[in-house]
C-alpha cells in the first residue's frame, strides 16, 4: 500500500486529525455542493449572471441536475453581492396542486436563510394555494429588496400536473416568469419537451421563454482529473477512468469510489460494467429519450462508429431532422464526437445498449 501515507494527510485535512479512519473522498449517488462540487463554471455563471430569467436545464439521469440546483443555492448563500435569495424546490410527488402546496411548504420550512432574508414565518404561507404562496413569496422577496432565485427540480412533474391541473400549471408559470424579480431554473431530462405536445398548449407553450435549453454536459478532462486527484491514484488509473467512463461524473466517482477501497482497477471496472443498479439507471435514462433517438443510439451501439448520413439512413429520417437531435445527444454525453462520426458516449453505456438489444433481440425469437 504504496499510496497510504498521502491517503492518510488527505483524510487529516477532510475530516481532522483525531478521524481514525481514512475517509474514502468519493460521493456517488446523493448531489454533491461546495468543495465536492467540480467543474460546471460557464453554466453557473449563465444562471447568476446572465440576462435570461428563466432558464431550463437538461440533462441525463445522475448526471448532476439536482447538485447544479444545490452550488447555485449554495454559491447564492455564500455571495453577499448576490441579489438573489434562493429557494431549492424538489418538485417529486407533487402530483397535484395540493401536493405541490405541501412541497413548497416544506421547501420553506428546510430554507432558514430564505425565511430570515425575506422576513417570513412558515405560517405565513399556510392554508394558501401554491399560485398563492408564490406570489406572497415573490412579493415579500421584492419587499425586502432581493430577487427570488427559483430553484425548480425534477420538472417532469409538470407533465403530470399538465394532465390533472393544467389551470394551476398555467397560473403557476406566470409567477415563473414574472421577469427580473424572480429568475426561474428548471431542471430535467428531455422528456419534459413533450409537455407542448398536448393540444392545449397550442398558442402557449409551457416552455416558452425556458427554450432553447441549456444541456447539462459530462465534466471536462481537467475537471475529471481535479475531482480524481483527491483518491491519489496512479496518472495510468486516472487516464483510464477518463477513457472508460468518458467524465460522466456518477461514473467517475462510482469508480474512484470503489478504487479506493479496493485497489484493483481492472477488478472495479469489470464489477461496475455488470453492476445492477448501474444497468437499471442507464435503462431509465433510456426511457427518458424519444423513439427516434433511442433507435438512433441502438443503432450506432451495433456499428460502434457511424456518420449523421449512416444514422439518418439507418432510421429513416432526413438528415437535417436528425441532426439537432444528435447534437443534443452528444452534449448530454449519450454520443461522443469521433472523427466526421458519432460513438456511444461511454464503454459502460455501449456495453448495457448491446446487451439490452441482444436481450430483445433474444426475447424477440423466443
Ligand atoms: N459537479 C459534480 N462534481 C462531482 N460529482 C458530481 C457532480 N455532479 C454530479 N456528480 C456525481 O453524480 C452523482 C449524481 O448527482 P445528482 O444527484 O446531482 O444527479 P441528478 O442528475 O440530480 O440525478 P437524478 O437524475 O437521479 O436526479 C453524485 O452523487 C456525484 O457522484
Ligand atoms: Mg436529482
Amino acid at each position: 500500500m504504496g499510496t497510504m501515507r498521502s491517503r492518510r494527510s488527505l483524510a487529516d485535512t477532510a475530516v481532522g486529525a483525531n478521524q481514525p479512519r481514512i475517509r474514502n473522498p468519493f460521493i456517488a449517488g446523493n448531489w454533491v455542493r461546495a468543495e465536492n462540487f467540480f467543474g460546471r463554471d460557464g453554466l453557473l455563471r449563465e444562471v447568476l449572471e446572465g440576462q435570461r430569467d428563466s432558464l431550463w436545464i437538461v440533462g441525463a439521469r445522475r448526471l448532476g441536475k439536482t447538485s447544479v440546483l444545490k452550488e447555485l443555492e449554495y454559491r447564492t448563500q455564500q455571495s453577499p453581492q448576490s441579489p438573489f435569495v434562493p429557494l431549492y424546490w424538489d418538485l417529486e410527488g407533487g402530483l397535484d396542486a395540493r401536493g405541490l402546496a405541501e412541497g413548497l411548504l416544506s421547501s420553506v420550512e428546510d430554507s432558514e436563510p430564505l425565511r430570515r432574508a425575506i422576513d417570513l414565518a412558515v405560517e405565513d404561507l399556510e392554508g394558501l394555494s401554491v399560485v398563492d404562496m408564490l406570489a406572497t413569496l415573490v412579493r415579500r422577496t421584492v419587499r425586502s429588496g432581493w430577487r427570488l432565485l427559483l430553484l425548480l427540480d425534477e420538472g417532469e412533474e409538470f407533465l403530470t400536473l399538465a394532465r390533472q391541473d393544467v389551470g394551476t400549471l398555467l397560473r403557476m408559470r406566470r409567477v415563473f416568469q414574472k421577469g427580473p424579480e424572480v429568475r426561474t431554473v428548471l431542471t430535467s431530462t428531455r422528456r419534459l419537451g413533450r409537455i407542448d405536445d398536448a393540444p392545449e398548449y397550442a398558442t402557449s407553450p409551457f416552455l416558452q421563454g425556458f427554450v432553447p435549453p441549456l444541456y447539462l454536459t459530462p465534466l471536462t478532462p481537467d475537471e475529471t482529473r481535479a475531482l480524481l486527484a483527491r483518491g491519489d491514484f496512479s496518472d495510468a488509473d486516472c487516464q483510464a477512468i477518463l477513457e472508460r467512463t468518458a467524465a460522466h461524473p456518477f461514473l467517475v466517482q462510482l469508480i474512484a469510489s470503489r478504487l479506493f477501497e479496493v485497489n484493483d482497477l481492472a477488478a472495479v471496472l469489470e464489477q461496475v460494467g455488470v453492476d445492477e443498479m448501474v444497468a437499471n439507471f442507464f435503462s431509465v435514462d433510456f426511457q427518458t429519450l424519444e423513439k427516434t433517438e433511442r433507435r438512433a443510439l441502438e443503432e450506432v451501439a451495433r456499428a460502434e462508429r457511424l456518420t449523421l448520413r449512416q444514422v439518418s439512413q439507418k432510421v429513416g429520417i432526413p438528415e437535417d431532422a436528425l441532426a439537432p437531435s444528435l447534437v443534443a445527444l452528444a452534449k448530454m454525453g449519450y454520443l461522443t464526437p469521433d472523427r466526421d462520426g458519432y460513438r456511444v458516449g461511454n464503454s459502460f453505456f455501449a456495453r448495457w445498449l448491446s446487451r439490452s438489444q441482444a436481450l430483445g433481440a433474444a426475447e424477440a425469437a423466443s
